[in-house]
């Protein structure tokens, strides 16, 4: 059984799509074994606190920089043990340590359809503001590995989902998440526990 420890910062949707989807049995050799919140209060820790997780807080605020701050986080996955670390709205970016040391063992989902719209300022809100502002018919969702490189890691599993008239980036942003990101989160969680991902040449493939 693996563990995976969640990184949240807000709501924790996606944390709770990937709850929901253990108790399911969707996930079958994997437990969330804690969350991690770069943030005090937010309701991610309420959705912890009610499936019975544990679930620690290391607050961005405390530190003064990137590379404290990432070397607390790599402190708390080691004392964790583990082996898989989810970013499910982890909104922080975290320096190039953290993926040394997991290499391929980190998972980010991103609300757009990698390369288009991520990269640093790519976040929440604005990533849907910028798709809608560039008039692209189509955008989605990205499960990817964590790089070095902020949204570049190999791209494990894509969705569309189509832009419609009269959209908002809160509507477009809903629609990404239903359609999308609370399916292909759990869905890679599982792929990778079950041993199914690998990379090759820096590029992502599923043994299905
Ligand atoms: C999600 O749409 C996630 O893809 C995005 O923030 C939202 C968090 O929602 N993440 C990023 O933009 C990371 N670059 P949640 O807290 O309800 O899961």
């Amino acid at each position: 059984m693996k563990n995976i420890v969640v990184l949240v910062s807000g709501g924790g949707t996606n944390l709770q799509a990937l709850i929901d989807a253990e108790n399911r049995g969707e996930i079958p050799s994997g437990k969330i074994s804690c969350v991690i919140s770069s943030k005090p209060g937010v309701y991610a820790l309420e959705r912890a606190q009610k499936a019975g997780i544990p679930s620690r807080v290391i607050d961005r605020k405390l530190y003064s920089d990137r590379g404290g701050y990432s070397q607390a986080i790599l402190e708390a996955l080691d004392e964790e043990k583990a082996d898989l670390v989810i970013l499910a709205g982890f909104m922080i970016i975290l320096d190039e340590r953290v993926p040394k040391a997991y290499p391929n063992r980190i998972l980010n989902v991103h609300p757009a359809l990698i390369p288009s719209f991520c990269g640093p300022g790519f976040y929440g809100l604005k990533v849907h503001e910028a798709a809608l502002a560039a008039g692209v018919k189509l955008t989605g969702a990205t499960v990817h590995f964590v790089s070095e490189v902020c949204d570049g890691g190999p791209i494990i599993l894509q969705g569309a989902v189509p832009v419609k008239y009269g959209d908002t980036p809160e509507i477009l942003q809903r629609r990404v998440m239903e359609e999308v990101e609370w399916k292909l989160l759990p869905k890679a969680a599982a792929l990778f526990c079950d041993g199914k991902i690998i990379v090759e040449n820096g590029i992502a493939y599923v043994k299905e």
